[in-house]
């Protein structure tokens, strides 16, 4: 039952009712977005050994429509679910599918499904051949930890690459299988990735191509090679959450040499999508606007969604690109969520002047789907704290220590975002503070949780970064927020 009112949120890809986790083989094919997920066709709650493929497919990547479940746990090699995996387009324009099955003896098997119908745009059928499973448990793999294939690549010498994540003799490791045919895949000798000895379990992982030359912030298909690019590999970490690296990528061998060897194995110290709550994040090539998109589930931290009827968004999908640098990703929501944008409340006449510890509200939002834009003046610095350095290495402490209403020098500034309550005393803030550090200036973004409801038992902790932003030559900061 949908309960209308249910907390239901705007901006964030939602299936009518029940449980959802991972996003699962994004794709754009003939026109159309597709989209499918970790589904539980039963109930709000993950239910090992029920989970299906929900899909749903879209025009623009904000409005959806619902189909039937592309896969559900029918076969000896998913009798126990169909888990996450991702969607590859082959030559000739045939859609496929390679997905983790939990078997009839509860075994992770890799699977393959094929578009039954290429020719159907919605893609609502889809057939799994006999042959699978067609990649079997290896027989070092320990603790049955093997899943989740990538979106397959196509090398130089035209065979197609998958990578899946096993735990190789207690190591969380990417293993690379080879295939001419989609069918019969080897594994190569070498992983891609082997983490630190503390890292036994991986999960979705994510390998694409990103250009490297400075700003450009096109896309790049999944099989695309050349001098002019670098590789983004993508681990998630139950404990930690999803971590990425840049490097390069070595077709012939299938190696991945970090452009950060410094970080170390431990994906859990390298760089983050999203300083917030995400995990099990997919990317795909959006061929109609050249981009490379990112998907990712956030689920809820108030213990789940069993009275709601629902639980797990997907996380409004964002552009991503390599920055200068060569080592991290900028990203920014895709432009079409801006077609949602309907009242305008504000703008250059709201300028405004905000007395230290004051408040001013943005009046005459009345919904609660906002797209905040907003521009932070700092014209004046000379008060800025110094940052005791031992900061440097954890931002989230520090905003967590400091909080949004510990006066600053210069901050805290920022939004207050679901304000209710008398005196607003239940809200999020969403804000910044600028230290000195040495003979520069250090911006810490904060997201400051622990006072966003009033109910026990919900998670109310605070996220932060320092960001790279010159406000000492720029005087401003600006935000954007989506509120939903
Ligand atoms: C990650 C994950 C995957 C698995 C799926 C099962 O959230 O545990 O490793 O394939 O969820 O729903």
């Amino acid at each position: 039952v949908v309960h209308p009112g249910n907390g239901r949120t705007a901006y964030h890809f939602q299936p009518a009712k029940y449980w959802q986790n991972d996003p699962n083989g994004p794709l754009y094919h003939n026109g159309l977005y597709h989209f499918f997920y970790q589904y539980n066709p039963h109930g709000p709650t993950w239910d090992v050994g029920k989970l299906s493929w929900g899909h749903s497919v879209s025009g623009d990547l904000v409005n959806w429509a619902a189909l039937e479940n592309a896969l559900d746990p029918t076969a000896p090699f998913d009798a126990n679910g169909c888990w996450s995996g991702s969607a590859t387009v082959l030559p000739g324009g045939r859609p496929a599918i390679l997905y983790t099955g939990i078997d009839a003896d509860k075994v992770q098997v890799q699977n393959v499904a094929f578009a039954k119908d290429p020719s159907d745009p919605l893609l609502r059928e889809w057939e799994k051949p006999s042959c699978n499973p067609v990649i079997p448990i290896p027989a070092d793999v320990t603790g049955n930890n093997f899943r989740d294939p990538t979106e397959a690549w196509r090398g130089r010498d035209g065979l197609w690459r998958v990578g899946v994540v096993a735990e190789v003799n207690g190591v969380g490791s990417l293993l690379v299988y080879r295939s001419a045919d989609f069918l019969r895949w080897e594994r190569n000798a070498a992983p891609l990735h082997a983490s630190s000895q503390d890292v036994p379990v991986l999960e979705c992982p994510d390998l694409f191509p990103v250009t490297a030359a400075s700003g450009a912030s096109e896309g790049l298909e999944t099989s695309a090679s050349g001098a002019g690019l670098r590789h983004v590999l993508k681990l998630t970490d139950f404990a930690k959450e999803d971590h990425y690296m840049v490097g390069l990528y070595d077709d012939a061998a299938d190696t991945f040499t970090p452009a950060e060897p410094e970080r170390g194995d431990d994906p859990g110290n390298w760089r983050r999508f999203d300083h917030g709550h995400l995990y099990a994040s997919k990317s795909f090539y959006d061929a109609r606007k050249k981009r490379r998109v990112l998907w990712a589930w956030v689920d809820e931290t108030d213990g789940g969604g069993v009275g709601r009827g629902w639980a797990g968004i997907q996380a409004f999908p964002r552009a991503m690109w390599l920055d200068g640098d060569g080592k991290r990703l900028v990203q920014w929501p895709v432009e079409e969520i801006e077609t949602l944008r309907r009242n305008r409340v504000g703008g250059v006449e709201w300028v405004t002047e905000v007395e230290a510890g004051g408040r001013k509200e943005i009046a005459g939002i009345v919904s609660s789907q906002a797209d905040v834009d907003v521009v932070f003046e700092v014209p004046n610095l000379e008060e800025a704290e110094t940052l005791d350095p031992k900061w440097l290495v954890d931002p989230r402490g520090l905003c967590a220590e400091k909080g949004a209403s510990v006066h600053g020098g210069v901050g805290p500034f920022g939004l207050l975002v679901m304000a209710s309550g008398g005196d607003l005393e239940e809200h999020t803030a969403v804000f910044f503070r600028v230290f000195r550090h040495l003979d520069t200036y250090k911006v810490l973004m904060c997201t400051d949780l622990t006072k966003s409801s009033r109910k026990e038992g919900v998670l109310k902790t605070s996220y932060g970064a320092f960001l790279d932003v010159d406000v000492e030559k720029n005087k401003f900061i600006s935000l954007r927020t989506l509120v939903s």
